[in-house]
């Protein structure tokens, strides 16, 4: 059983790993991440979890936060004596698995905000594909508790690839559209940034971002986020993803640069 779903596991990434690599001959897009996840038919568990180590501290962006002072909890080390995140996770909702706890935190992070923190974390499931998801709750779960991820987790359409839908085989993200709100929604821009009176409140209001920036700024801080950092949000330095460049297409990328840009 166990055998027959790494493997299911393995195609899906190994899908994953193509389309990533196709991704990265995009010359407009930023080849720095992320990462390929190339695990062969027959992944281990070990495996699995080096795939969720590798995008935990790469391409996923969460030691932007985590592990980096008091901003977010600790989640290889021990938190306020609960133990490393494998150790709690279990513990945090009643009624919650580990692995299930783990799940919410990447896709519904305010549906539980940990005491003493400010809901400012992403919704990851935005961001990342159903594979590199279960590969990080593997990585997490390996810390401190056990690894009970298996293939059944992920649902079918992630053998596609992100962004991939049933009437979209083809796969990319926000369903390949090249209209700029859809976009914004699937990259999940307005978790931290306002506009039109609507969204997060941790980063610049983009409402009027076209008055402060050119198209070409613009541009640069979607693919390279740590170019220019915005005025008073020094301290906001270093949260902004620095994966949108790989997730869309250059059609995509331009509609939402031109989008904004307009935006006087
Ligand atoms: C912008 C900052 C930020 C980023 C990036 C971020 N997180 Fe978080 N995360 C937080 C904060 C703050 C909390 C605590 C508040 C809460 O529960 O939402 C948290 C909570 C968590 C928890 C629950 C911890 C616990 O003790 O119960 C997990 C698990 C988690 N994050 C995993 C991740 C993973 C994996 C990534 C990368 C894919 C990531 N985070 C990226 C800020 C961030
Ligand atoms: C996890 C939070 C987060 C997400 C998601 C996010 N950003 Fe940001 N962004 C920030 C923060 C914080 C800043 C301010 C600090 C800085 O400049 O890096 C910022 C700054 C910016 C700026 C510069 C604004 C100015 O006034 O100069 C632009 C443009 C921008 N983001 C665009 C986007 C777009 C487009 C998306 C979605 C594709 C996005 N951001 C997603 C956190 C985020």
């Amino acid at each position: 059983m166990w055998a027959t779903n790494l493997k299911i596991v393995g195609v899906v990434l190994g899908t994953l790993a193509l389309y990533t690599l196709i991704a990265n001959k995009i010359p407009q897009l930023q080849s720095e991440v992320p990462q390929a996840l190339t695990l062969g038919a027959n992944v281990t568990p070990e495996q699995l979890v080096a795939a969720g180590e590798k995008l935990f501290n790469g391409a996923g962006g969460c030691t932007t936060c985590h592990g980096l002072g008091t901003r977010a909890p600790n989640l290889l080390t021990d938190e306020k004596g609960t133990g490393p995140i494998g150790a709690r996770c279990g513990k945090r909702e009643p009624g919650k698995a580990c692995k299930q706890y783990l799940f919410e935190s990447l896709d519904n992070p305010t549906a539980y905000v940990v005491a003493g923190y400010q809901p400012i974390m992403p919704v990851m499931t935005k961001q990342l594909s159903p594979p590199q998801i279960w590969a990080l709750i593997a990585f997490l779960e390996s810390q401190g508790g056990t690894v009970d991820v298996t293939a059944s987790d992920i649902p079918q359409q992630s053998q596609l690839t992100p962004g991939a839908s049933p009437g979209n085989p083809g796969g990319s993200f926000a369903g390949g559209s090249t209209d700029p709100m859809a976009i914004i929604n699937a990259a999940g821009c307005l978790g931290c940034h306002k506009l039109n009176g609507a969204g997060g409140l941790i980063a610049p209001d983009l409402t009027h971002v076209g008055a402060r920036r050119s198209a070409e700024s613009i541009r640069r801080k979607i693919l390279d986020p740590a170019s220019s950092i915005a005025k008073g949000y020094e301290k906001m330095a270093g949260i902004m993803p620095k994966t949108f460049g790989t997730m869309m297409n250059a059609a995509q990328l331009e509609a939402l640069v031109q989008f904004l840009a307009s935006r006087k």
